[in-house]
């Protein structure tokens, strides 16, 4: 049986459990009424769509992504269902699109609409305003000048720096429309028609100041009531998987890290020991794992069971280089290995732990490109032959968080920083050797303790050493070396989906370079990373 879920354009393929199904449209009935609402964001394709969404959720307001490549009638029916509609940005210019139906189609809902960047462009196009390339475009930080008082506005000085991305720009206001504000590439950089808006820059993202006082008044003009707590969900969570499973086995892989914790965690609790929880130990994992990970994990409940998988791992990823061949490859070994153990355990069911941005970043959405294939949504083939039950792939990762303590998970699990699927196999530039392992095995593990020693971790989002395939001169006692180029990287960030380098203090680096200069024959020079993501990803590869 096949579903199209409200996140349309995902189909979840579900052939025995209809009771999941049934569970689904209870709990997101539930989310909509126990919240009495949410916004949806109509998807274009663009980076930031679905910061969108995060905010407005962060903003206290249930809201969901819809793409607008999905059925028009569907997108309607959302929206007519919904407190008001964002549509974000995208790649596109809009006389090359054929989304005028749609945007025509959801100003006649007579619902607020707030169109952001490319859905500015779209909403005033299709109101009859004009739009072309723009004087200027505009990227990144740019003064926008507000020209006229509006709720919308309430509490933004009248100049203000914001984030922009734009080419194109709406040139002429719609007919009848007031416009708000300009800046020297946009005439027309927001307007407002009724109870339509558009806004040429991205009030989501965090370089725009003022961005989610924007997005707040638009909430509150717009009537919506700020109750979403994820953390009232917990029973509900359990609940569906406990009628989703049945009578069934299932089984999890657990890595130690929140997500795939807290989801092994609710589907404990839903099925006590029909659950296995297996760690699979490939062998590329931080020094000191995987036994830390099963300590804590026995902490929150579990009782995890230990897979060498080393070998197989090694000798299979010993042969390939390139970053997605070894992100496919890393997924496919990781399914064999759950398909045996899961075939031992005569599961029927394969509970996991993705996250709503796992599935957007590993290409999940029309009109948008595949950055890189997460190997625990992309990687693990269909003919696992399991049930998929996914209790957290409508939440964020700060909502996670929220889940996983209100369930109790230990809080060294609840803050743990995120380690990549792959975990240091996609930290060793090309081809992953013992050797290599070894190195970056090391470095990373100064790189954690310097850090972590001072307290500077609480602040970063992720904190680690990448071994790159470059190599360079140096001088190690008295001698000429030449060995390899570590990369150090810090980042700051709320959810993964956009990070900044941090400003780690100058002796904290020296140390850290001191200590794997000295400490790791092999290196020769440490470098850091100062590139925030976008451009870069927070991994390298
Ligand atoms: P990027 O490198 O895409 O990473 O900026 C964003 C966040 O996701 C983590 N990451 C992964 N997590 N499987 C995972 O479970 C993966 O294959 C994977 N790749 C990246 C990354 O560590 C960061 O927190």
């Amino acid at each position: 049986m096949k579903l199209r879920l409200l996140s349309a354009g995902w189909r979840l393929s579900i052939k025995r459990s209809t009771g999941f199904v049934a569970w689904w449209r209870t709990l997101l009935h539930t989310v909509m009424l126990k919240q009495r609402g949410y916004v949806l964001v109509v998807d274009f394709g663009g980076q930031y769509a679905h910061l969108i969404a995060r905010r407005i959720r962060e903003l206290s307001v249930y809201s969901e992504l819809v793409s607008a490549y999905s059925n028009i009638d569907t997108i309607v029916s959302l929206a007519e269902d919904s407190w008001g509609v964002i549509l974000s940005g995208g790649p596109g210019s809009v006389w090359e699109t054929k989304f005028s139906t749609l945007v025509q189609r959801l100003i006649e809902t007579g619902k607020p609409l707030l169109g952001i960047c490319f859905g500015h462009q779209l909403l005033a196009s299709v109101l009859g305003g004009s739009v072309g390339p723009a004087p200027r475009p505009e990227y990144g930080p740019t003064i926008v000048e507000l020209v006229a008082s509006d709720p919308l506005l309430e509490g933004i000085p009248r100049r203000v720096r914001v984030w922009m991305s734009h080419h194109d720009a709406v040139l002429e206001p719609p007919p009848g429309s007031k416009v708000l504000a300009r800046s020297p590439g946009s005439p027309v950089a927001a307007f407002r028609l009724g109870q339509i808006y558009g806004v040429q820059w991205h009030p989501e993202v965090v370089h725009t100041e003022y961005g989610l006082q924007l997005l707040s008044n638009w909430l509150t003009l717009i009537g919506a009531e700020r109750g979403w707590r994820p953390e009232n969900l917990v029973e509900s969570l359990v609940e569906g998987v406990r009628r989703a499973i049945g009578n069934s086995k299932a089984i999890v892989a657990v890595s130690g890290g929140v997500d795939s914790t807290t989801a092994a965690v609710i589907a404990y609790r839903a099925v006590g020991d029909r659950l296995r929880a297996v760690l699979i130990d490939h062998g590329m994992h931080p020094l000191g794992e995987p036994e830390y990970s099963l300590r804590l994990l026995e902490k929150a409940g579990l009782k995890p069971v230990l897979v060498d998988a080393r070998e197989e791992f090694l000798s299979a990823l010993q042969g390939v280089s390139g970053p997605e061949e070894k992100r496919r490859l890393f997924g496919r070994l990781y399914a064999e290995v759950l398909k045996r153990e899961a075939e031992q355990w005569s599961a029927e069911y394969l509970v996991q732990g993705t996250i709503y941005p796992d599935v957007i970043e590993s290409g999940g959405r029309p009109g948008a490109s595949l950055i890189k294939s997460h190997h625990n949504v992309a990687g693990l083939p269909r003919e696992l032959g399991l049930d998929v039950v996914e209790p957290l792939k409508w939440f964020y990762k700060d909502e996670v968080r929220r889940i996983a303590r209100a369930l109790g998970v230990p809080g060294e699990i609840v803050y743990r920083q995120p380690i990549p699927g792959p975990a240091l196999a996609v930290r060793i530039e090309g081809r992953v050797t013992r050797e290599k392992l070894e190195i970056v095995r090391k470095a990373d593990a100064i790189v954690r303790e310097e850090i972590e020693k001072r307290g500077l971790h609480r602040s970063l989002w992720q904190y680690f050493a990448v071994l790159t395939s470059s190599k360079a001169t140096g001088v190690k006692g008295d001698e000429r070396a030449y060995g390899y180029v570590v990369v150090v990287r810090a980042v700051e960030s709320q959810d993964g989906m956009t990070a900044s380098p941090a400003r780690l203090p100058w002796e904290v680096l020296e140390a850290i370079t001191w200590r794997i200069t000295s400490e790791i024959p092999e290196v020769t020079r440490v470098v850091y990373d100062l590139t925030p993501k976008p451009p870069a990803t927070i991994e390298w590869e």
